[in-house]
């Protein structure tokens, strides 16, 4: 177990010896280990280092725009932001087998990351967030195999980058790494958000990606983790949480929760009006290790107000469903 402040300085001083006074890229992704590893690599290296975030249009709402707000403001961190939307929907029109999908984002990712360092031309490292259980997980294969996390982890270098890796939380675990974030000065409710898919919301939109699709998707999801975060915490039988660490709200309660968008339209009554719209499916499961994990037993008052918000605030969508399956045989992710 770690002291962090000494941590910190012993880390620091590794990388400023490792790097010297060469420039180093990292790939952002939003995700905590992208995060900690620059802010890590910041605090010694400062401005030797620059940050790539390449923004997909599969991220959730508002997420490009924090990101940028938390390093380059608050930080100081030289982040370079693309803006690939266009790009990575156009590769995607027509594409609805979930594989295939991942390969497209995963290829597009590395395309549009390398063209962008490629012009930072002085870059001789490729920082990553890798952690202890990628260096394990790709020993293996899990279901997904290597296109778990390759396209911003592990993935290895193209050949006429040559460029180094510098992997500074290779040896943490994730509940170190949060604590490392904390130590760095990173928020705490950016540090301990439930994990994001790399595909992101390109694997929640069943089937063909569209915009469209993705921007409803957003704001339902947006709805959901925000009433999660909102509603206070209180014990439901049959929920598997740990006793000694109440959590603060069902935000906290959960390890993954999320809106998945079902290109399916189904009928109901506003007004006096029929509409003919949507669904959206919700998804909060517990687990301690995603390998298998309960559904989350919500406060069925929680489920209703998610449930009015999003049918009455996101025009499109007229019925929202709740996912009470089990992994296995489920998987926490539909795609
Ligand atoms: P499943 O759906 O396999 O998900 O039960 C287990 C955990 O892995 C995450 N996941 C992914 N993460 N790229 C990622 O970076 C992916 O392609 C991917 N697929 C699933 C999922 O969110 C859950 O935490």
């Amino acid at each position: 177990d770690w002291n962090m402040p000494d941590y910190i300085t012993e880390a620091v001083e590794k990388i400023r010896a490792q790097v010297g006074t060469d420039e180093v890229i990292l790939g952002l992704s939003g995700g905590v280990d992208s995060s900690v590893a620059a802010a890590l690599i910041h605090r010694a290296i400062g401005d030797q280092l620059t940050c790539v975030f390449v923004d997909h249009g599969l991220l959730r709402l508002d997420e490009g725009k924090m990101v940028m707000d938390m390093f380059a403001k608050n930080l100081g961190v030289k982040v370079i932001r693309i803006d690939a939307e266009d790009q990575f929907m156009g590769h995607l029109a027509g594409v609805a087998d979930p594989e295939q999908k991942r390969k497209i984002i995963g290829r597009e990712f590395v395309e549009v990351f390398n063209a962008e360092s490629g012009k930072l031309v002085n870059a001789k490292w490729l920082a990553q967030g890798t952690i202890y259980p990628d260096v394990i997980e790709s020993a293996g294969k899990g279901k997904k195999g290597q296109t778990i996390k390759s396209h911003h982890n592990v993935g290895g270098l193209p050949e006429h980058m040559k460029l180094s890796l510098l992997e500074p939380l290779r040896e943490l675990f994730k509940d170190e790494v949060r604590k490392l974030g904390v130590a760095l000065g990173l928020p705490h409710d950016m540090v301990y958000r439930h994990p994001f898919p790399g595909p992101g919301l390109g694997v929640r939109i069943l089937g063909e990606v569209k915009k469209d699709f993705a921007d409803l998707l957003r704001r339902a999801d947006a709805i959901f983790i925000e009433e999660l975060r909102n509603t206070p915490y209180e014990f439901i039988a049959g929920q598997a949480v740990d006793s000694d660490n109440l959590p603060k709200n069902w935000y906290e309660a959960t390890s993954q929760a999320f809106a998945v968008f079902l290109p399916v339209k189904s009928v109901g009554v506003m007004g006096d009006g029929r509409t003919y719209e949507y669904v959206v499916a919700l998804r909060a499961v517990q687990t301690q290790d995603f390998m298998t994990a309960h559904w989350a037993h919500l406060p069925h008052a929680l489920l209703g107000k998610v449930s009015n918000r999003i049918i009455n605030e996101v025009r499109g969508i007229n019925r929202v469903v709740y996912d009470i399956s089990g992994k296995p045989p489920a998987t926490i992710e539909w795609e």
